[in-house]
């Protein structure tokens, strides 16, 4: 029976410690304490918890996260998090707000295109099949570790397809310099102490470096194209061209440069964590491998690779994609700040009040998926996804801020996960994986199979 509330109650606090509320409980195991708050306080629809000294409010119905992802997004800021992030993204579309934000997302929006896209596969597909050579070459009767191969295809196709179809010198150290810089920012996110950043501890001092090599490389690849007539197809051509249809201005090249570096860094490990855990799910369910093989060898018939026009076809390849990133979504949790008081729901909410959404919380919620922890891709058959909240399923965000690269980087994983299933048959290793949620939800062990 629904209970009856009034309408401006308090969001129900999760009891915790002094000082330190729940971090303990959450540092124990992030995931089953998510599972615990959706099962405790579900039928609340949200929960206040407490984490490293600040407190967010928890949403667990995707009715509320609708609400603030899209029909009263304005007023919800991007939130604390994103602090840091800016550090070495600058000002690009993942950190940047308000007005600045809806000029540059104007800009960049039609390079990701479906026409524009159909250019970029062209790129996939040949790098998706030099990849799978290079693993064909390799001795793969050990296990493969797909944690760092996919990292590696998924780098190399970023590069490319922001950069140029030839990968120069010049482009090479640069695709170099901002894997270091992920590497170091990786670290300086997940470091709980936050040290200013003019103490020169070996990790900012790298972090310095690093920024400056980007810097002066992608100046030098800006500039070089700017003087050059010849056009390229690829996203840094489509971005130094976009042209604001009200003012007809276009970006400069420090706009250019935060815009480059944040589709670098947001679009090659998101990709990578995503396929190595569908191949850690192909392994383990070999029917479910069966059929996606089948369907890809009746695509293909007889051709040996796959053309940008057979991926429409591969729709129960692309169920597997959607049910992997439903169990694992690795944007795992959003953050977002009250910019002024709201009603949310039953809740009345205040300006400075935190929200943490969590694509992971809904996407385990028994209420939308029965079974949460069972890998069954005919939940996305399309009569069945009718009938779901289209917040229920969310890996790539919702409203405005929606993933600009969505369409980008499904389309990356049928490619790369079509050439495998092709060529291999995936089989597990045995070995134990567990979900570890940093800033992308990574596997904490490398995650191995064997391709025969
Ligand atoms: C499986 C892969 C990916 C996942 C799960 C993912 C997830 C997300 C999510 C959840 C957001 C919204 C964040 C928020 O609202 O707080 C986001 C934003 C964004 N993503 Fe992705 N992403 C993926 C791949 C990519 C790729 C391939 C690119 C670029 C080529 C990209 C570029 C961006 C950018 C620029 C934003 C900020 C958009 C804005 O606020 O206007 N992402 N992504």
């Amino acid at each position: 029976m629904e209970t009856i509330i009034s309408p401006t109650r308090p969001v129900p606090v999760h009891p915790g410690l002094p000082f330190i509320g729940n971090t303990l409980e959450y540092v124990r195991g992030p995931l089953p304490f998510l599972n615990r708050l959706q099962e405790q306080y579900g039928q609340s629809r949200a929960v206040r918890i407490a984490l490293g000294g600040l407190t967010t409010i928890l949403l667990l119905k995707p009715e509320e996260t609708r609400y603030v992802l899209q029909e009263n997004n304005r007023n919800y800021g991007r939130g604390r998090s994103f602090a840091v992030l800016r550090q070495f993204l600058g000002n690009g579309l993942l950190t940047s707000e308000g007005d600045f934000w809806r000029r540059q997302r104007r800009l960049a929006q039609p390079a990701f295109h479906k026409q524009k896209l159909a250019i970029l596969a062209e790129t996939m597909i040949d790098e998706a099949v030099a990849w799978a050579d290079r693993l064909q070459q390799a001795d793969h009767k050990g296990p493969v570790n797909v944690t760092s191969a996919t990292i590696d295809a998924t780098l190399r196709i970023v590069s490319r397809t922001l950069f140029g179809s030839v990968l120069t010198d010049g482009v090479d150290n640069l695709s170099n310099a901002l894997a270091s810089l992920n590497h170091l920012a990786n670290n300086t996110l997940i470091n709980p102490i936050r040290l200013p950043k003019w103490i020169p501890t070996p990790n900012q001092r790298a972090f310095r470096r690093a920024t400056e090599t980007v810097d002066r490389l992608i100046h030098q690849i800006i500039q070089t194209r700017r003087a050059s007539a010849e056009s390229h197809d690829d996203l840094l051509d489509m971005l130094l061209r976009a042209e604001d249809e009200e003012t007809s201005e276009r970006m400069s090249d420090q706009q250019l440069r935060d815009e480059v570096v944040t589709l670098f860094i947001a679009g090659h490990e998101t990709t990578a964590t995503s396929l190595a855990w569908t191949l850690h799910l192909l392994a383990n369910h070999p029917d479910v491998q069966a059929r996606a093989k089948a369907e890809v060898e009746t695509v293909l018939a007889e051709r040996d690779r796959p053309s940008p026009e057979d991926l429409r076809s591969l729709t129960y390849l692309m169920q597997i994609i959607q049910e992997s990133l439903r169990m694992y979504p690795p944007a795992w949790a959003m953050t977002r700040l009250s910019l002024g008081p709201d009603q949310l729901g039953d809740y009345a909410i205040k300006a400075g009040d935190g929200i943490l959404l969590s694509p992971y919380v809904l996407h385990h919620d028994p209420a939308s998926w029965p079974e949460p922890e069972q890998f069954n891709p005919d939940r996305f058959l399309p009569e069945r996804v009718k009938e779901r909240h289209p917040y229920a399923f969310l890996p790539f965000g919702g409203g405005p801020r929606l993933c600009i690269g969505n369409q980008f980087a499904l389309m990356e994983m049928q490619v790369m996960l079509a050439v495998l299933l092709q060529r291999f048959i995936i089989k597990p290793t045995g070995q134990p994986i567990d979900a570890q949620p940093l800033i992308t939800l990574r596997s904490k062990q490398a995650v191995t199979v064997f391709l025969s």
